[in-house]
């Protein structure tokens, strides 16, 4: 019968059965044929299948020179080099401080070189005038077997350190002590034919072309019945595609908007060049409000002002800033300017787009309960560092009901957080212009093992609610809480900056999740 085997294969196998000895080191096989030593072992590999040759492993103490040891092999040892020196220079004896001085060689291994001289009897060493000399006591300066011994290096960077001999084994020893040399444990493959091998004649082998595409050409024509498909696995793993992905952050804000819609939430948005009206005046903050200044708000030059909703409503809200209107607040007390409320901004919180839903709350005649969310973009002038961004995203809602309290608000937040796989989350007393009473949020981050800050939340004041005509026993549950800190801990980033500068590692490995 005869066996197919790839062109590779057949001439590996020729070359195997033209060895003399019945084993072969596939490293120095590969060597010999001038053939990739992988290439060599898919060689064997192909004809093991067919039980024609076969390969055994075995661990080897590996031996060459090291860079020091390499470069003795060109220059001479140390001794062989100093010599060279003396008898260059015709000199027969010298004090070893001269000689140290004129061998370009370094302390440490000149006195390596005189010993070895010393031993090789090539010198001899007195202190008779008072001074350390030395003395050359031969004519002749043969070839040490160390010597000798080194010179196998020059054809072969490895020895096999138990196929040496006892004597070269000392010499290895020597160079060894000498520390020029390198051990390496290696596993070595000796190759050999098999029984079959040996018996199997080249006649009894076929070329066999193997191919890994098959063209329209080859099935029209036939030809594809000559060739062998080369077999694939399939289940190796492709390449991996890198591709458009969608940002971690809005996959974030997705699950979020899921989790309030599957709440019962509906989503709101609103403008991002905000009045000061609805982003302060209509949340009771007053116009002397320290968050207004500058240094937090960006005020905006064009448009250079807002409309304001209709007077009776403004009116409403004047009132309420200098007497409490009809809220039972004696107000703040000062003169409020409609000008002030006028002004244009960047919004720095998304209150303001929860408080448009409010005052439209009665001009709509909205049903009861009205549960409205929005996931956007605010903005404040404060310095971009690790933990502080000037533009970033709140996650904001309201519910408008009658006899809402603390209870419910404290339960919708640590449902959303806990959707989010936040199991644990603590209120404290806060305060906020707007709400009374007011809580700060925090969850619980098991990795660091701490609370960490996320918001604010409250039911709105009646000085807020009332100039919209939303009054007692209707109450507006409200909160407005960072995303980008929640990012930071979901996607364990310490740096609140990665999230929009777009590392394209870590956002490679996001999507991969
Ligand atoms: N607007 C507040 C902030 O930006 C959060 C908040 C919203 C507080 C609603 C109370 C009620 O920090």
């Amino acid at each position: 019968m005869t066996i197919k085997l790839e062109k590779q294969t057949i001439e590996v196998f020729k070359a195997l059965k033209k060895e003399t000895s019945d084993e072969v080191l596939a490293t120095e096989f590969s060597e010999k044929l001038g053939l990739d030593y992988i290439v060599l072992m898919s060689a064997i590999n192909e004809l093991k299948k067919h039980d024609l040759a076969d390969f055994e492993e075995q661990e080897i103490f590996q031996i060459s020179l090291n860079e020091e040891g390499k470069s003795y092999l060109q220059k001479g040892l140390p001794e062989r080099q100093l010599l060279e020196q003396l008898l260059k220079k015709e000199v027969k004896e010298i004090s070893l401080q001269e000689f140290l001085e004129i061998s370009d060689f370094d302390k440490k291994l000149f006195y390596i070189g005189i010993s070895y001289m010393k031993k090789n009897r090539w010198i001899a060493q007195s202190k008779a005038t008072g001074e350390n000399k030395i003395f050359l006591i031969e004519e002749e300066f043969p070839e040490t077997e160390l010597e000798a011994f080194l010179k196998i290096f020059r054809d072969k960077t490895n020895l096999n350190y138990s196929n040496l001999s006892k004597n070269e084994k000392k010499y290895v020893d020597l160079l060894n002590k000498r520390q020029l040399i390198k051990k390496e444990k290696k596993t070595q493959r000796i190759i050999f034919l098999t029984e079959k091998g040996k018996n199997t004649k080249l006649s009894d082998i076929e070329e066999l072309h193997r191919i890994s595409k098959l063209t329209s050409d080859m099935i029209t024509s036939g030809s594809w019945k000559d060739y062998e498909l080369k077999p694939f696995d399939v289940t190796k793993q492709g390449p991996l595609l890198k591709g458009g992905k969608i940002h971690p952050v809005i996959n974030m804000i997705n699950e979020i908007r899921e989790i309030f819609l599957s709440m019962g939430f509906t989503e709101i948005r609103g403008p991002i060049i905000e009045s000061a009206f609805f982003n302060f005046d209509a949340l009771f903050q007053p116009q002397d409000h320290p968050a207004r200044e500058l240094h937090d708000t960006f005020y905006l030059e064009n448009p250079k002002e807002a409309d304001l909703p209709e007077k009776e409503r403004v009116q409403a809200v004047k009132a309420t800033h200098e007497n409490g209107g009809d809220s039972g607040s004696t107000g703040w007390g000062y003169e409020w300017d409609k000008d002030v409320a006028k002004q244009t901004l960047l919004r720095t919180h998304t209150t303001a787009t929860t408080i448009r839903r409010l005052a439209k709350f009665h001009k709509d005649n909205d049903n009861m309960p009205v549960k409205v969310f929005s996931i956007d973009r605010v903005f404040r002038n404060e310095k971009v560092d690790k933990s502080h961004l000037a533009e970033f995203t709140q996650i904001e809602g309201i519910v408008i009901d009658e006899n809402v309290n603390l209870c419910d608000l404290i339960g919708i937040i640590s449902e959303f957080y806990k959707k989010m796989g936040f199991e644990k989350i603590i209120t404290r007393p806060g305060f906020f212009p707007y709400t009374e009473p007011s809580m700060e949020i925090a969850v619980y981050y098991d990795k660091l093992g701490e609370w960490l800050e996320m918001g604010g939340s409250g039911i709105f004041r009646p000085e807020v609610t009332y100039p919209w005509g939303v009054k007692n026993p209707t109450r507006v549950l409200a909160w407005g809480l960072g995303l980008e800190r929640l990012a930071m801990l979901k996607f364990e980033r310490k740096d609140i900056r990665d999230l929009y500068i777009n590392p394209i590692k870590w956002l490679r490995e996001e999507s991969y999740k």
